[in-house]
């Protein structure tokens, strides 16, 4: 372990505007320096550095910290990597001490991985270059696709044995623990070699160690799978890693967009033909993780998947998730039966840069197109498609990139701009609403004077919420239960949302303000009373307002009820499709939370009227009780004050 001492002593000697230096273009502005931020999107700078405080800070996103964080933060590292590398940078010795037990243990252990996986990498790289076998199949093998010897020594390609016990017996020959050997995945629990007779591709992590491998088939069988791959260990987690980012890092800055391709050995020919700003996604949807890992270096996203619709699909996968994340997403489909791979063999690297020039789309007009493709005519898949566009468009954070996309949009879809931009405003709305929420919850009150204001306002709100109809707590109901009936409430009990919204209802029906919703519940129940599940065409086939209350709710999703404006705390949204759940039970609770102040104060009338008639009092009291503890209980769901 480092010292705490020799930390210190790098926290003390590096300076800020030293570091930072070297990553970010920084211009004197009065005593403090300002440039473009490294952490989010801007034209205009608000990055702040000040030598004096030896901090920054960005005024736009607001992130900020000292020389180590803002390592961490760009360089994706660790504590201790951002001090390595600082100490590296300063020329500073760390100092190691004595660690306790257990944090040597979990440190020795990830650095035996570590070395582990280092030392199989050297073994099958030799393996390929310098044993009669590798050089045969594997280094024949790479050769034949065309990938020369620089290429496979760069990114660390190699063989491993046909012989199942190759590396296995070597490891405990050389005396490495074979426990961590199975960790890693490289010997299955009979001690037998997990990758044999496949070339081997190195995954690395941002710093360049080796943390997992890959393994291509020789030949094709169609029975055994085309790649395997190292399992998730101590230091290699799948969803945290693109293949190639350690080595187009800097090139993904410098051009200022990262191409995302499929395969392994795509990465490798387009880097092989001087474009090494790709990284690969191994075959598996992108994760947030992944996404974030390119926006450390840049904004925009290049997709190349192939032309089959399986590659189509994996480019619509997640595509909303890059774009709340702020970036710019183009994508180029390729010619049918290519993958970057084949067609940059094919076509050559000129070619293949224009053909990406003169394809690339736009990934909200080419979802749109696809989108209606598929829905040709039928109307009601038409308001799903709007209701899909509509939350896309949402997330282009830019206003006049969006309002490009909304008139290009409304002529291919056929709809009002009007109409469009209503919609979206909706969803944007309500997202700025919920960010000033959390802003509020997550800020730090130093005053007690903010804090007393801040629940007087919150009693306030209440008592207003109160006043109002029970309109939107209703409508947020009938919209989960329409839009998400079908769905599990609690799939291991087997219970439809549908089920648990009627189970919660029904007593409370004859206090429905609306007797359209009320309406729609009985209609629901029939059709479940039936023992069928009510869908799209049910409503579709219903009377008309019925049918009328369902397009309405479905094209204006996710819109919640009005107390939330009002800066009352709730629980934080997860995205809704993945959260009916949530959705239900809050649209629930509040329901009830309503009827119920109106029950205990016609229950209240009552008392008061029944003074005299003591038995009758008692009664009346004891339900007060339990009418209050109810509510109660609700409130601590809903998380919110009662007066
Ligand atoms: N993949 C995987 N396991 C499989 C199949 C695929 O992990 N059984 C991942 C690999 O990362 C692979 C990517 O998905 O690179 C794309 O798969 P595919 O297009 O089938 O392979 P290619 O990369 O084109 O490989 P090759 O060119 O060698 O056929
Ligand atoms: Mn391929």
């Amino acid at each position: 372990m480092i010292s705490k001492r020799s930390i210190e002593r790098v926290i003390e000697t590096a300076k800020v505007e030293e570091v930072i230096s070297n990553f970010v273009n920084l211009k004197r502005r009065g005593v403090n320096l300002i440039g473009l931020c490294p952490f989010h999107d801007e034209k205009t700078p608000s990055f702040t550095v000040s030598p004096a405080k030896n901090i920054y800070k960005c005024f736009g996103c607001g992130k900020g910290g000292n020389a180590v964080n803002f390592v961490m933060e760009h360089e994706g590292y660790s504590y201790i990597e951002a001090i390595k590398f600082l100490a590296q940078m300063y020329h500073i010795e760390l100092e190691e001490i004595e660690m306790t037990g257990e944090q040597k243990e979990a440190e020795a252990k990830r650095d035996s991985l570590f070395i582990i996986n280092e030392w199989a990498k050297k073994r099958f790289s030799n393996n390929l270059f310098n044993t009669q076998q590798g050089v045969n199949i594997g280094l024949a093998y790479f050769k034949e696709r065309g990938f020369r010897e620089s290429i496979i020594k760069k990114f660390d390609l190699g063989f491993a044995s046909a012989d199942s016990k190759d590396l296995f017996n070597a490891a405990k020959r050389e005396g490495y623990n074979i426990d961590f050997l199975k960790e890693l995945g490289l010997v299955s629990e009979r001690e037998m070699d997990f990758f044999r007779n496949r070339v081997m591709f190195t995954i690395h992590n941002l710093t360049g160690k080796a943390i997992g491998f890959a393994g291509r088939i020789m030949g094709n069988n169609p029975k055994l799978p085309k790649y395997i791959n190292s399992p998730e260990s101590d230091i290699y987690n799948k969803r945290k890693i693109l293949y190639g980012l350690y080595f187009a890092k800097n090139e993904i800055r410098k051009q200022e967009h990262c191409i995302l391709v499929e395969g392994y050995t795509d990465v490798l020919s387009l880097v092989q033909s001087g474009i090494e700003n790709v990284v690969a996604s191994s075959g598996t949807s992108l994760t947030t993780d992944q996404i974030r890992l390119i926006k450390r270096y840049t904004n925009t996203i290049k997709i190349l998947y192939d032309g089959d619709a399986a590659g189509i699909n994996a480019a619509l996968r997640g595509m909303d998730m890059i774009l709340a994340e702020n970036m710019v997403v183009k994508l180029v489909i390729l010619p049918e039966k290519h993958d970057p791979d084949s067609y940059i063999k094919e076509v050559g690297p000129a070619e293949f840069i224009n053909y990406i020039a003169e394809n690339e789309k736009d990934f909200i007009l080419f979802k749109t197109n696809l989108l209606l493709e598929e829905a040709s005519s039928d109307p009601v898949k038409k308001a799903y498609i709007l209701k899909d566009i509509v939350g896309t468009l949402s997330k282009v954070p830019d206003p006049l990139i969006r309002a490009m996309y909304v008139k290009e949009c409304s002529n291919l879809l056929d709809v009002d701009e009007k109409i469009l931009n209503s919609e979206i405003n909706k969803i944007i709305k309500k997202e700025i609403r919920e960010r000033n929420q959390r802003k509020i919850r997550n800020e730090k009150v130093d005053s007690s004077m903010e804090v007393v204001d801040k629940q007087d306002k919150l009693i306030a709100d209440t008592q207003t919420f109160l006043k109002q109809s029970d309109e939107y707590q209703e409508k947020e109901v009938i919209r989960v239960l329409m839009e998400k009936g079908h769905a599990f409430y609690d799939e291991t009990q087997g219970l439809l949302i549908v089920d648990f919204i009627l189970m919660e209802v029904l007593d409370l029906l004859d206090y429905f303000d609306n007797p359209i919703y009320k309406k729609i519940i009985k209609f629901v129940k029939d059709i479940r009373d039936r023992g069928a599940v009510p869908d799209r065409n049910d409503y579709f086939n219903a009377e008309e307002d019925i049918r009328e209350k369902y397009f309405e709710l479905i094209m204006t999703p996710y819109e919640y009820a009005d107390w939330q404006r009002k800066g009352m705390e709730l629980q934080t949204q997860k995205h809704p499709d993945k959260n009916q759940f949530n959705e239900a039970n809050q649209a629930i609770w509040r329901l009830k939370y309503k009827k119920l102040n109106k029950l205990i104060k016609y229950n209240q009338e009552n008392i008061i009227k029944n003074s005299d008639n003591s038995e009758q009092y008692n009664t009346l009291i004891k339900l007060h009780m339990k009418l209050l503890n109810e509510r109660k209980n609700l409130a601590n769901l809903l998380n919110i004050v009662i007066q």
